[in-house]
């Protein structure tokens, strides 16, 4: 069967020649599932009611960081921002997905200069100067949509400004590879190329990853790879990608909070996230 289709056009719509495509990753799924894998290892190609249920919940999560822009100033906490997301959220027949997700103790996170994840919601007063990721997750009618945002406070420095365009640009390659046939790498690759040409670094130790059904679904979206590997794309996979880059060194660390990731040397970090889906002939950003 498969050696009779080997070179007619790849099922996914790509335009390539079935074997330049999907044919060894279907070999591979088949193989899995012969060996009784765990249905939560696959990726889940959504259905249409699913992708309707997602959308929806992605706008709620564009419409929480609408609501957030005019907020966030010098002067408010980052307390200040948990409670308003958690009430807007609520607000909309929603749940806030960070709220007890592994133990994670607020609705949001906020993660502040040289933070590059995760960080907690506490009484800390936000300051001019200051660049801050605010990554809302909604779940509505069980389905999660997941972004998020830098904010600027007041005047930041060229280095600051320059670092939160970097990230959003890596943001807009990373999705700009997304269609039918691309391989996971290109996205990574196009990412990584960008961010080092500048001079800046991708982090490696948190990446994007399948969303809309969980949290967190297969596959794994790394910002930096080469082109032609890892997975390729068919349509109504759905995913985020979400880029942290920093203006020093990729490595990171875990604060004591067990939470909260900063940058080891110290430098700035900014992250966008946005989740996409896959569609016939390219991309549909959810969360936009
Ligand atoms: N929203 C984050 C992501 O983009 C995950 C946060 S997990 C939490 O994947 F527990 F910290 F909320
Ligand atoms: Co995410
Ligand atoms: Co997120």
């Amino acid at each position: 069967m498969n050696r009779l289709i080997r070179n007619d056009p790849c099922w996914c719509g790509s335009g390539k020649k079935y074997k330049q495509c999907h044919l060894k990753q279907d070999r591979a799924t088949r193989h899995r599932q012969r060996k009784g894998g765990n249905p939560a290892d696959e990726i889940i190609i959504k259905t249409e009611e699913q992708i309707k249920g997602i959308r929806q919940s992605s706008r709620l999560t564009r419409d929480t960081l609408d609501m957030l822009t005019e907020r966030i100033i010098a002067g408010v906490t980052a307390d200040d921002i948990n409670q308003w997301v958690h009430e807007y959220i609520l607000d909309h027949d929603a749940i806030p997905a960070p709220l007890n997700y592994r133990g994670f103790p607020k609705s949001v996170c906020t993660t502040l200069n040289d933070g590059v994840c995760h960080g907690i919601p506490d009484g800390t007063v936000l300051q001019e100067g200051d660049i801050l990721n605010v990554d809302v997750t909604t779940i509505l009618n069980g389905y999660y949509g997941d972004s998020s945002r830098m904010f600027l406070i007041g005047q930041v420095s060229d280095q600051a400004h320059r670092l939160v365009e970097m990230a959003r640009q890596c943001l807009d390659l990373g999705i700009e590879q997304v269609k039918p046939g691309c391989a996971l790498g290109d996205i990574g690759h196009a990412i990584q190329q960008h961010a080092e040409g500048h001079g800046y670094s991708v982090v490696r130790d948190y990446i994007g990853h399948g969303t809309g059904i969980r949290f967190h679904e297969p596959p794994q979206v790394r910002h930096f790879g080469k082109p032609g590997t890892g997975i390729r794309l068919s349509p109504n996979m759905i995913f985020t990608i979400e880029p942290m880059i920093n203006v020093g060194g990729h490595q990171v660390r875990v604060l004591q909070d067990n939470w909260t990731v900063i940058t080891a040397d110290g430098s700035l970090s900014a992250q966008w996230e946005h989740t996409v889906r896959v569609t016939q002939d390219g991309v549909e950003i959810l969360t936009a």
